[in-house]
């Protein structure tokens, strides 16, 4: 037992002094091994469903509603998401993590995890993700500005640059560049 307690306090020694001398590498252009990616993710999914799956998804299918999200969507997430058609910028290229890129996604048909997934991603735009370069939006944004957000991504996947141009266009009127808080 006594034996255990020494090896353990050995360890924890060694590690800190292995870490203090700066032998982990910090930079954006180390990747994660494949295990410790695998360790975030779950831990990344685990505790967003903790605290998304009890949200009330209001409904996200009015034109007025994908108006206002398609200019906070062009407004505050292309730099990183990208727009359809849109090459990465310098900024999206140098992320580590990478910001998935919405309108390269697969559609998502099944009506339950659609469901779950504006849940996510109201959680995760509200609240951000640590230790990536996701912002809290929710510091600045209402909810309803933040759901508004979410039926846009939902009509990303697929969404080609002729289509994405022509909610810009639809949009023109409403003052597409002047974005309000
Ligand atoms: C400065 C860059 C940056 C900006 C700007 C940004 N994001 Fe992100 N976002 C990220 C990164 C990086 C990730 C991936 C984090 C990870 O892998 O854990 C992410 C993840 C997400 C996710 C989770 C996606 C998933 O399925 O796991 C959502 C949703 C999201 N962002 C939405 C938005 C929206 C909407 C906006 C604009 C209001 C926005 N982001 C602006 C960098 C950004």
């Amino acid at each position: 037992m006594k034996l255990l307690v020494i090896v353990a306090l050995a360890a924890l020694g060694l590690t800190f002094i292995v870490l203090g001398s700066g032998a982990y590498n910090m930079a954006a252009t180390e990747k994660h091994w494949a295990i410790t990616e695998k360790m975030i993710t779950w831990v990344r999914e685990s505790s967003i469903k903790a605290r998304a799956e009890e949200l009330e998804v209001p409904a996200l299918d009015s034109a007025d509603m994908l108006a206002k999200g398609f200019k906070h969507y062009h407004a505050m997430c292309t730099e990183c998401h990208l727009a359809p058609g849109e090459q990465p910028t310098e900024l999206a290229m140098g992320l580590y993590p990478q910001a998935p890129v919405f309108y390269k996604r697969e559609p998502v048909i099944d009506a339950d995890e659609k469901l779950y997934l504006s849940k996510k991603y109201f959680w995760v735009i509200k609240n951000g993700l640590k230790m990536t370069a996701m912002p809290a939006w929710g510091l600045t944004h209402n909810d309803e500005a933040i759901w508004a957000t979410v039926a846009f991504l939902h009509k990303l996947p697929g969404m080609t640059a002729e289509q994405y141009a022509a909610f810009g266009e639809t949009h023109r009127d409403d003052n597409l560049h002047d974005h309000h808080h």
